[in-house]
């Protein structure tokens, strides 16, 4: 069994991504959250659901104590958020951390608006955690799954990547976290 606690979990790509992982039996799944009630899956009678702030230090180290694998799905003060995933990460030994960052942090200038998501990606980076950091395109709902990477320092392509691509590849990185260790990747759909 694989350990997986999802951060942000009433967040729209996490809604996607537990729909995926409720189907597998080698997974259980922990669910941290301001606001249960927020929640807008109807499947998760199977997962832990546990009410809490990430910027709470204590709360979260709590939460993260014995995962294997912790999937960031946040926003707000990502650069905070970051310090205390590391440290409560680093405090319990868990490697594994999936990080949802966005497109154009690394431009120059960059918008005010990216900040927190470049700090984020900085301070991540910064840690020894076997990381994947993965920056998305624009979300869309198109019903499709349809994707491809790029690596950091590579020029980022296309505009636009489906919530269901983007839930896709995140569900294969926690089923094979051997894969794209201390990466950080730009998602987007080919030709878009
Ligand atoms: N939309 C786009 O086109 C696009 C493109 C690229 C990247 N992104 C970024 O990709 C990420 C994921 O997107 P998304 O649409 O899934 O985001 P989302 O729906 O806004 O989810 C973010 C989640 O973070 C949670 N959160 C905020 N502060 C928290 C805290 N202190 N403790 C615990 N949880 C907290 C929120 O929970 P509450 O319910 O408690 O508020 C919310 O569920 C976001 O950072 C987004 O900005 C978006």
């Amino acid at each position: 069994m694989k350990s997986v606690i999802i951060l942000g979990a009433s967040g729209n790509i996490a809604k996607q991504v537990i729909d995926i992982l409720v189907r597998k039996d080698d997974i259980t799944l922990t669910l941290f959250l301001r606001n249960a009630r927020r929640l807008r899956n109807n499947n998760v009678s199977q997962c832990r659901i546990v009410e809490g702030n990430v910027l709470d230090f204590n709360q979260l180290k709590e939460a993260i104590t014995g995962q294997d694998i912790v999937y960031a799905n946040l926003a707000g003060d990502l650069e905070a958020m970051a310090k205390n995933i590391v440290k409560a990460m680093d405090e319990t030994g868990v490697k594994k951390l999936i990080f949802i960052s966005s497109i154009g942090i690394y431009d120059v200038p960059l918008k005010p608006v990216l900040k927190p998501y470049r700090k984020a990606a900085d301070v991540i980076e910064l840690s020894d955690l076997e990381y994947t950091i993965l920056r998305p395109t624009w979300f869309t709902n198109a019903d499709e799954v349809d994707y491809e990477t790029t690596r950091k320092g590579e020029p980022e392509k296309g505009s636009v990547i489906s919530q269901k691509s983007l839930a896709t590849l995140i569900t294969k990185i926690i089923e094979f976290p051997e894969n794209y260790i201390r990466e950080n990747l730009g998602v987007n759909k080919p030709n878009s």
